[in-house]
């Protein structure tokens, strides 16, 4: 059986580091290696609005943002399929299919769908306080409109975050029942790949907090003006036992070593910090004591701006010709469409639901009824 991989995000802000390290930089690497058949990133605008039916403004103008973060990190729309999730109306069909397989109960024990009602002040039940919103039914069951993504491709492989676990498990159950219930083998279980470094996998805020959130202020983003990144690593959360040059300082939950974890390589030492030949050596001596922080964050600062410096270049020119990168998504789009209705059709003949290509029960329905 082929690879088939698919991911996307939500278009409700600009991407940031935690993405690119958790994600992105992954389906790069996957899209270099050319080890699959296909390969489709898409933007997330409908469960996007799961939780802002109010301000699809806000969406609206965001999927220019993911697009141009997708291309600037360097998938190349001649390899991987781009699209967007409200063109494939399919979609939609396979979600209603997928929700009569899945239990209330069920939804309630995902963990991240827990997570996020609280998060965002969506109440389970009727409440009186104000603070509280009511649940959208639509937000409610996104990891069912979720599967429909992953399946109408058969994805084999979907490269995310650890946060997105509960929702590859959920809809590797929908696979089983849908199959099991049909006696078919029309859809495909998907695996989750996660980054194998742990730094990546949930890359702190510069502030040290666990997660890069727009609303907490502490991301730096991919398109980050360098004068602006810089600020922001030197403001970054360190040691604060780590009061004096001379003081051994920790590397554990210091954002700085997190960072350098994520970013930086054996190569970079040569060109930006000879006095070391790695991390490690690094660690050590701050460990130890006598490494100041000022001078890991110039290290850092100097790993990143290599980094993104290329990401930028390509997002300047993608930045000079917009039309054509909707008209990227536009033939992304009408390409995954294709195979959206393919895999729909064989999903309504396991159910036995293709009527009007049935001539077996129009046959028999017309014998029952012959006088
Ligand atoms: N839930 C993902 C996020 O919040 C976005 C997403 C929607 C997704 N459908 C997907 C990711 C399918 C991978 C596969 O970032």
């Amino acid at each position: 059986m082929g690879r088939i991989i698919l991911t996307g995000d939500r278009p409700t802000g600009k991407l940031h580091l935690g993405h690119y390290v958790g994600s992105l930089r992954n389906r790069v690497l996957l899209q270099n290696e050319g080890d699959y058949d296909r390969m489709f990133v898409f933007i997330a605008d409908v469960q996007a609005l799961t939780d802002n039916a109010d301000n699809p403004e806000k969406v609206r103008q965001n999927i220019i943002e993911v697009a141009l973060d997708y291309l600037s990190c360097g998938l190349d729309p001649e390899k991987v399929t781009l699209f967007i999730q409200s063109q494939i109306p399919e979609l939609h069909e396979m979600t209603q299919f997928f929700s009569n397989l899945v239990t209330v109960q069920r939804l309630q024990r995902n963990p991240t769908v827990k997570s996020e009602m609280i998060l965002r002040g969506f109440h389970n039940m009727e409440t009186q306080d104000d603070n509280q919103r009511g649940l959208p039914v639509g937000f409610f069951t996104y990891p069912i409109s979720q599967a429909a993504d992953i399946c109408f491709c058969k994805a084999t492989t979907v490269p995310v975050g650890e946060d997105q676990e509960p929702m590859i498990e959920q809809c590797r159950e929908i696979v089983r029942t849908f199959n099991g219930t049909y006696k078919c083998d029309v859809l495909v279980e998907p695996s989750i790949l996660l980054p194998s470094n742990l730094a990546c996998r949930r890359l702190p805020g510069t502030d040290g907090k666990a997660k890069m959130s727009k609303s907490l202020g502490n991301c730096i983003y991919l398109s980050e003006d360098p004068k602006e990144m810089e600020r922001k690593v030197k403001g970054m959360f360190t040691d604060p036992g780590h009061l004096r040059v001379e003081d051994p300082g920790k590397v554990e939950g210091n954002t700085v070593f997190t960072y350098l974890d994520a970013f930086c390589e054996d190569s970079d030492f040569p060109k930006y910090w000879p006095d070391y030949q790695n991390l490690q050596e690094v660690k050590d001596h701050y460990m130890r004591g006598g490494l100041g922080d000022m001078k890991c964050k110039k290290f850092l600062i100097n790993v990143l701006h290599d980094r993104l410096e290329p990401i930028r270049a390509r997002r300047h020119e993608y930045e000079q010709d917009i039309p054509e990168v909707y008209n990227i998504l536009r033939k992304g789009s009408e390409a995954a469409r294709e195979v959206a209705a393919q895999t729909l059709h064989e999903m309504k003949d396991a159910m036995k639901i293709n009527y009007f290509d049935d001539a077996s029960l129009i046959a028999e329905q017309a014998a029952k009824y012959r006088q």
